[in-house]
């Protein structure tokens, strides 16, 4: 298991590149499933949970190629000859429940495993089911998969009334109905950009798809798709995360390919924090306005509102904050795990079940920590740009699931950062 290690090391500047959203493509990928003709996926992130999911749908008989370095994504699905996605692939990456719609819809049946809690939650996939059992689908759980049925005449069109936002259900309901009889609407749907991408790209598979990024979905069914050429929208969480690196350790970073619309609520927090973003020509310029930054208040919730993925992150700028900072992280039960790993670093942390308040300190002192799930990983590394010392940065193959070399892109703009392999 590789370690990062990070040395505060003054002031960044320079240029990230930013990828194409992971969120975005494992909800793409899947889509393949419903069309036998090819789906060419471009500006595809170079991640380790793209290749699971590439494994994945291999093993259900799809084709997938990586061609120009991973950037491009060649997807076929004329010759499905499996129908059941196994738990020790499903299991390491829970958007493996993301082929239950598309390959129902299209073949019929479908068995895939449920992926199990992670380290921030119980996760359950009630929403998905429900959602597909709205559309006529007969479902039976027994030893830990789910057997799905349509209906002899295929999934037929219904009303889904979503209880609470769920990004992944709906995008399950969006793939599904785009082949079921009849007309579709999802009610209280997810607003995220990941949702308007796949819709989009769905749009030139032949679906037919009105209200994505409203919470309302229509869709009316076809009875088949083509393929399709679709560029995978700008990563906002990897942009989001990037952004607090000057915000954080000072300096003027400009982020390559940011765009406003895709970090409105985050930027607001910025912007009271005292951090100031500038819209270029290249994407997005950010820099530090005074020596410390103000606290601020943050509460996550479903998109347009401030993203959970982007929680981890901002916790670590406000460890330096002037005056307390309280945080709410309202879509996941268990997601501070990076404040006692932040805590060894010297930051003043009172977490209160999903309430964390942040008394933010002069300036954090390295130590080795321990990452515990994706976005903790990269909370860290961020924390330690700007402390004194030494930060040692265990357990990053959590980091690689979401984030291209990050070490090459923030030692580009001056960060002293270095990968450890541990045997
Ligand atoms: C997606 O997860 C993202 N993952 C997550 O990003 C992100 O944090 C999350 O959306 C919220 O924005 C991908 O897109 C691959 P949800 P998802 O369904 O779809 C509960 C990252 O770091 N819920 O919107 O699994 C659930 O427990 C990852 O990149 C149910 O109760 O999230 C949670 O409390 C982490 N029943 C809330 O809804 C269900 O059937 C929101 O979850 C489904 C969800």
């Amino acid at each position: 298991m590789d370690s990062i290690l990070v040395i505060g090391n003054g002031l960044l500047y320079g240029q990230i590149p930013i990828a194409g959203a992971k969120n975005a493509c494992l909800a793409l990928m899947p889509a393949t499933l419903l069309s036998d003709e090819p789906l060419t996926l471009t500006n595809a992130p170079r991640l380790s949970d793209i290749r699971t999911m590439t494994t994945l749908l291999q093993s259900l008989g799809a084709e997938v190629t990586a061609l120009a370095d991973g950037k491009v994504l060649a997807l076929s699905s004329h010759a499905i000859d499996n129908h059941r996605a196994d738990y020790d692939i499903v299991r390491k990456m829970r958007a493996s429940i993301l082929v239950l719609g598309p390959m129902l819809a299209r073949e019929g049946h479908a068995v895939v495993s449920l992926p199990g809690g992670c380290a921030i939650g119980a996760r359950p996939v009630d929403l998905h089911l429900r959602a597909l059992e709205a559309m006529g689908a007969e479902l039976d759980l027994r030893d830990g998969y789910v057997h799905a049925k349509a209906p002899a005449g295929g999934l037929k069109g219904g009303t889904i009334d979503f209880p609470i936002v769920s990004v992944g259900a709906t995008e399950n309901a969006l793939m599904a109905a785009t082949l079921a009889r009849g007309t579709t609407v999802i009610k209280n749907a997810a607003r995220e950009p990941e949702i308007v991408d796949l819709a989009q790209c769905l749009r030139r598979m032949g679906a037919q798809i009105d209200g994505d990024g409203t919470s309302e979905i229509t869709v009316e069914g076809v009875d088949r798709l083509g393929g399709a050429t679709h560029p995978v929208v700008t990563d906002r969480i990897e942009l989001g995360t990037y952004m607090l690196a000057p915000a954080i350790a000072g300096g003027e970073v400009e982020l390559l390919g940011g765009r406003i619309d895709l970090v409105g609520a985050f930027c607001e927090k910025l912007d009271a924090a005292g951090i100031s973003v500038e819209e270029t020509e290249a994407g997005l310029k950010v820099s530090r306005k005074n020596d410390r930054v103000q606290a601020v208040d943050v509460t996550t919730e479903p998109f347009p509102g401030f993203p959970t993925d982007l929680q981890a992150q901002m916790m670590a700028l406000l460890c330096t904050a002037k005056g307390t900072s309280v945080l709410e992280e309202k879509i996941f039960e268990n997601r501070f795990m990076h404040a006692p790993e932040l805590m060894r670093m010297g930051a003043r942390i009172d977490v209160q079940g999903g309430t964390a308040s942040v008394s933010g300190v002069e300036r954090l002192k390295g130590a080795p920590v321990m990452a515990t799930d994706l976005r903790a990983s990269v909370s860290l590394i961020l924390a330690g740009l700007a402390a004194e010392g030494e930060t040692l940065v265990n357990r990053v193959y959590h980091l690689d699931r979401g984030y291209e070399r990050v070490e090459e892109k923030l030692s580009a703009c001056g960060a002293r950062i270095e990968r450890i392999r541990v045997s």
